[in-house]
């Protein structure tokens, strides 16, 4: 099978095939995924929050995103890897922003995703025009939740869902090969889907996009801190890691650990 592409995205748009985008953050989950088929390994900030602990994906720097793409890229052989650019990392400088893609893209990702369109749109065209893949990122957006108050449901009202269809438009114009949509409403988000021919990837935003993304660890039911109304949990890994994980404590202490199999 080959590798997805930004050809390939934009081939199951046309033919009205979904797109299946989940996040990874190390190599061995980026090798379960990746023997799965999912189309797109997101490196996504949240790791800040799900790996490291915080409770934004502010803190997440550059060195954290290139380590986590570091070892999620030697686990891909068929899935995209897309690689999150962390807050203030394309905020300041065109430079900045065009060498800190450079920095994630020799880690090993194919392309990077940018949050929010006006605010960064010549440092996205400027990523773009570096020949570095860009996804784009509208609705909420988790590197402005201190300027929004929150992590509540964007594009609630007509102006901003308006606002939300002409960024997407001006996103696609730049150059960007897909828009991630998160939390926004279902019809909203239809809107979205039906004004581009770029993938738009839904989180909390409805059936009608393109494809959807979710949070591993969130979807594997092992993350507790939050729970989003958008995330359903296909399993209770972190039920299972607690029970394996309390047997061992038992067997151990018992000395039933290790056996004559385990021993040499
Ligand atoms: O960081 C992340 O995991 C994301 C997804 C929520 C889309 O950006």
């Amino acid at each position: 099978m080959n590798k997805v592409t930004t050809k390939t995205l934009f081939e199951k748009k046309q033919k009205g095939e979904k797109i299946t985008m989940i996040t990874a953050y190390d190599y061995t989950f980026a090798k379960i995924f990746d023997s799965c088929m999912v189309d797109i390994l997101l490196v996504g900030d949240s790791l800040g929050m799900v790996i490291l602990g915080y409770d934004s994906t502010i803190p997440v720097t550059m060195d954290d995103m290139e380590h986590h793409v570091r070892a999620v890229s030697r686990g891909a052989k068929y899935s995209m890897v897309v690689a999150d650019m962390p807050f203030l990392s394309y905020h300041t400088t065109i430079e900045d922003a065009v060498k800190n893609a450079g920095r994630l893209i020799r880690a090993g990702a194919y392309a990077v995703k940018m949050e929010g369109c006006d605010d960064v749109y010549d440092k996205i065209e400027a990523v773009i025009k570096a020949q570095i893949p860009v996804m784009g990122h509208l609705g909420l957006t988790p590197q402005s939740v201190n300027i929004f108050g929150g992590y509540d449901l964007r594009a609630k009202e007509e102006a901003e869902a308006k606002k939300l269809v002409e960024d997407a438009k001006k996103l696609e114009k730049a150059g960007v090969f897909a828009i991630v949509l998160e939390k926004v409403p279902a019809n909203v988000a239809k809107q979205v889907q039906e004004s581009v021919i770029v993938p738009v990837i839904g989180i909390g935003a409805g059936p009608y996009c393109d494809g959807q993304v979710l949070v591993c660890y969130d979807m594997l039911g092992m993350y507790e801190d939050f729970k989003p109304k958008f995330v359903k949990r296909y399993a209770e890994v972190g039920n299972i890691i607690k029970d394996a994980v309390t047997r061992y404590i038992e067997e151990v202490k018992k000395g039933e650990f290790p056996g004559k199999e385990h021993s040499y």
